[in-house]
C-alpha cells in the first residue's frame, strides 16, 4: 500500500503521477501549521469523547500520541512525506503509527475542509497578536522620541517644498497615528479571524452529534460559524486581514521614504548608526539607507500577496474548492514580511541621531515662516487674501536678496506693509511660528507633549515592552 492509499487512496487504482503529487501537495509549506493542527485535533477527540464517539481511555490515547508528536515536530525529529499531501494527513498517519489503529478514528466527523479552515485561523490569530505587540513596540519608540524631540525644529512639507516648519516631535506622531489606527483595524480583524469552522465538516455537517461550542471553547473562539458552507470555503479573513497588513506596509513605506530622504547628505536631518546601514561594493564612501528602502519596496510584495488572496476567491463557487490551498503562501510571506519590517524599523528608529541644526537650517532657508507673516498681518487688520499678496512681495524680495524673512530690515518690510511694526519679528522666527499653532493637533511643542501623553495612555499597558 502506498502512504496515499493509507488516507483517500480506496477508491484509486494508482497513486497520483510523480508531477501531479508535486503539484498539488501543500505540505512542504503548510507544515507550518501543525502546532495548529494538534491543538485542533485535541480539541476535536476530546469533544468526540465527550459525545460518546470515543472512549476516554480512547480519547487519553489519542492527546497522548499527538502530544508525542508535536514534541517531535518540535524538535525537528518528524519525517514529512510529499505523497501524505498536507500537514493533516501527515500527522494523521504518524498518529495511526505512534498509537496503532486507534489512530484511524481521529478523523471521525471532520473533513479535511474544516480542518484547514480550523488551522489557518488559529495561527493567523496568534500572528496578529504578535504584530500587535511589535507594533505597539513601535508606536512607543515613536511616543519616546516625540516627547525627546518635541520642541526640535523640523521644516513641514507639502510638494516635498518647504511649507511651515512644524516640530519633529509633531512629525514622529504623524507616524504613530497612522499605526495606532493599524493596530485598531488589526482588532477588528482578529474578531472575525477568531471564530470557529471545525464541525463543518467537508461542506454539509456531520451526521454525529457534536458539540461546536465545546470545541469553539477548548480552542478560545469566540463564535462557531453559523454556515457549514460558508465556513469551509469563505477566506474573507485572511483577505481582511492582508488588506491591513498592506496599509501597515503602506505607512512603514511613507516613513522609510522619508528616512532615505533625510539621511541623504543634501539633506541630513538624521544619522543612522552603521549597523542600519549597508555599504558599496564599488564605491567606498557610501553608506546606504537599505533596511529603509527595503521596507519600501517590500510593500509591493504585500500588496502582491493581498491581489493574489482577492484573486484566488474571485468567482470561486461554493463550497471548499483547492484553490483555496493558495492562501498559505501568500499569507505566510505576508505576516513574515510585516512581521520583520515592524522589528527592524523599530530597530533603527531607536538609534537614529538628530542633526537638529540642519533641520533648523532647513526650515530657515525656505521662508516657512511667510504664513506666519500673513496672519499677523491679518490681526493687524489686513484681509487674509490681502496679507497673502503682500507677503508673497515680501518673499519675492528676500529671495532676490537672498536672505531670510527674519532678517529683512524694518523698513524694508514696511515698503510691502506700513501696518509692519517691530513686533513682527517675533512672528518670523521659527520658534515662535511653531509655539503660536498651540491647539488640540497642532504644532506647538506643549502640545505635542500633550499629543504624546494621550498616545502613551492609548497603548495597552501589558504590552509595553514585549516584542515578539
Ligand atoms: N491542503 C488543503 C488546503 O490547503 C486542505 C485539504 C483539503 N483538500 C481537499 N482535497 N479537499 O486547503
Amino acid at each position: 500500500m502506498t502512504r496515499n492509499q493509507k488516507t483517500w487512496g480506496g477508491r484509486f487504482a494508482s497513486a497520483p503521477a510523480r508531477r501531479v503529487q508535486a503539484f498539488t501537495e501543500s505540505v512542504s509549506f503548510d507544515q507550518r501549521l501543525a502546532e495548529a493542527d494538534i491543538r485542533g485535533s485535541i480539541a476535536h477527540a476530546r469533544m468526540l469523547a465527550k459525545i460518546g464517539v470515543l472512549g476516554d481511555d480512547e480519547f487519553e490515547s489519542i492527546a497522548a500520541g499527538l502530544a508525542r508528536i508535536r514534541e517531535r515536530i518540535e524538535h525537528d525529529d518528524f519525517e514529512w512525506h510529499i505523497e501524505l499531501e498536507d500537514v493533516h494527513m501527515n500527522i494523521e498517519s504518524a498518529l495511526t503509527d505512534e498509537i496503532g489503529e486507534l489512530g484511524k478514528k481521529l478523523h471521525t466527523a471532520r473533513s479535511r475542509n474544516d480542518q484547514i479552515a480550523t488551522d489557518v485561523r488559529l495561527w493567523l490569530r496568534d500572528a496578529i497578536d504578535e504584530l500587535v505587540d511589535n507594533l505597539d513596540a513601535l508606536r512607543r519608540t515613536l511616543i519616546e522620541l516625540a516627547e525627546r524631540e518635541a520642541h526640535t525644529i523640523l521644516p513641514g512639507l507639502t510638494h516635498l517644498q518647504v511649507a511651515q516648519p512644524v516640530t519633529f516631535g509633531h512629525h514622529m506622531l504623524a507616524w504613530e497615528a497612522m499605526l495606532a489606527r493599524d493596530s485598531e483595524r488589526l482588532a477588528d480583524v482578529r474578531g472575525r479571524v477568531n471564530r470557529l469552522p471545525l464541525g463543518s465538516a467537508a461542506l454539509a455537517g456531520t451526521t454525529f452529534a457534536i458539540d461546536r461550542r465545546m470545541v469553539a471553547d477548548e480552542l478560545g473562539f469566540a463564535d462557531v460559524i453559523d454556515n457549514s458552507l460558508d465556513a469551509v470555503s469563505d477566506r474573507d479573513f485572511a483577505v481582511e486581514f492582508a488588506s491591513v497588513a498592506s496599509l501597515v506596509m503602506t505607512h512603514l513605506s511613507r516613513a522609510a521614504e522619508e528616512i532615505v530622504m533625510w539621511v541623504a547628505p543634501a539633506c541630513g536631518f538624521i544619522e543612522l548608526p552603521d549597523a542600519y546601514c549597508t555599504g558599496s561594493s564599488i564605491m567606498p564612501q557610501k553608506k546606504n539607507p537599505d533596511i529603509a528602502e527595503l521596507i519600501r519596496g517590500k510593500t509591493g510584495r504585500a500588496n502582491g500577496h493581498l491581489t493574489a488572496l482577492l484573486t484566488a476567491s474571485k468567482g470561486q463557487p461554493l463550497a471548499y474548492n483547492r484553490d483555496n490551498q493558495e492562501d498559505k503562501q501568500p499569507l505566510f510571506d505576508l505576516v513574515d514580511t510585516v512581521h520583520d519590517s515592524v522589528l527592524v524599523f523599530n530597530d533603527m528608529l531607536a538609534n537614529v541621531q538628530i542633526n537638529a541644526d540642519n533641520c533648523r537650517l532647513a526650515a530657515q532657508r525656505g521662508y516657512a515662516t511667510a504664513t506666519d507673516l500673513a496672519d499677523y498681518l491679518v490681526r493687524k487688520g489686513v484681509a487674509f487674501r490681502d496679507a497673502h499678496r503682500i507677503v508673497g512681495n515680501a518673499v519675492a524680495h528676500a529671495i532676490s536678496a537672498e536672505s531670510d524673512l527674519a532678517d529683512l530690515a524694518l523698513t524694508t518690510l514696511q515698503q510691502f506693509s506700513p501696518t509692519i511694526t517691530d513686533d513682527v519679528f517675533e512672528v518670523l522666527t521659527l520658534e515662535g511660528s511653531v509655539a503660536a499653532r498651540d491647539h488640540i493637533g497642532g504644532t506647538a511643542p506643549n502640545q505635542v507633549l500633550a499629543a504624546a501623553g494621550r498616545a502613551r495612555e492609548r497603548l495597552p499597558a501589558a504590552n509595553c515592552d514585549k516584542v515578539v
